[in-house]
């Protein structure tokens, strides 16, 4: 079992990565499938991932995150995207709210979550990001559970990469994240300074 802490502690957003190292197709599998305990609002899980892995795919994608190299060089990037509009009530995810809490207790659920959501564009967009955002940390932390080294991104064109990959107009790209095992022959930059709990906590 592996300690937690050191999990945390260990993740690096590492830029440099081991062309030769391939990720296998069943531990990128079990990376996913361990951080989909992601929690999200309703447990509704907005997110789709695009796994980019071929070389055509990786062209297509590194241009629109401003020719960042570690596209090219990571075995894998993720695409992550959320749909802006997945609290509706028609949305297949309620089906597993509504197994556990009941038709009735759904249909207040529904009608919350639109008053929630619903009502701005602003506030779609914070379902959305919201909780990809945490299946991207949880990723980040399944890949380390693994072995594997990952980045996160967001110097990408949004608008180009869903039209690059054809997604509709409801799907927000949230981030990339590249998965692969750090080039040992290259140097990471020393963690940068965290900001401590006297800095950034408020307690009232
Ligand atoms: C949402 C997000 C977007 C980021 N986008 C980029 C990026 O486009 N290019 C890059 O080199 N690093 C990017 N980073 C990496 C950060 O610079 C890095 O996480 C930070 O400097 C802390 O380093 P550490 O993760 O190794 O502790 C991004 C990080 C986050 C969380």
């Amino acid at each position: 079992m592996k300690d937690l802490k050191e999990i945390y502690e260990n993740r690096r957003a590492v830029n440099f990565f081991d062309k030769s190292k391939k990720i296998e197709d069943k531990t990128l599998e079990d990376i996913i499938n361990l951080a989909i305990l992601a929690p999200s609002a309703f447990n509704l899980q907005p997110w789709k991932i695009i796994a980019v892995k071929s070389e055509d795919a990786k062209k297509k994608l590194c241009p629109l995150a401003f020719n960042q190299p570690k596209i090219l060089e990571a075995p894998v990037t993720l695409i992550i995207t959320a749909d802006k509009n997945g609290f509706l009530p028609d949305k297949k995810a309620w089906s597993t709210f509504e197994a556990q809490a009941g038709k009735e207790s759904t249909e207040g659920a529904k009608q919350f979550a639109h008053s929630l959501y619903g009502t701005s564009e602003e506030k779609k967009i914070k379902f959305a990001e919201s909780n990809a955002g945490l299946l991207g940390m949880s990723i980040m932390y399944a890949a380390q559970y693994y072995g594997v080294d990952s980045h996160p991104i967001n110097g990408i064109d949004f608008d180009g990469i869903r039209k690059e990959f054809s997604l509709d107009e409801d799907t927000n790209v949230v981030m990339l994240i590249t998965l692969g095992y750090f080039d040992k022959s290259k140097q990471l930059y020393p963690r940068l300074k965290r900001y401590q709990y006297s800095e950034i906590v408020t307690e009232v």
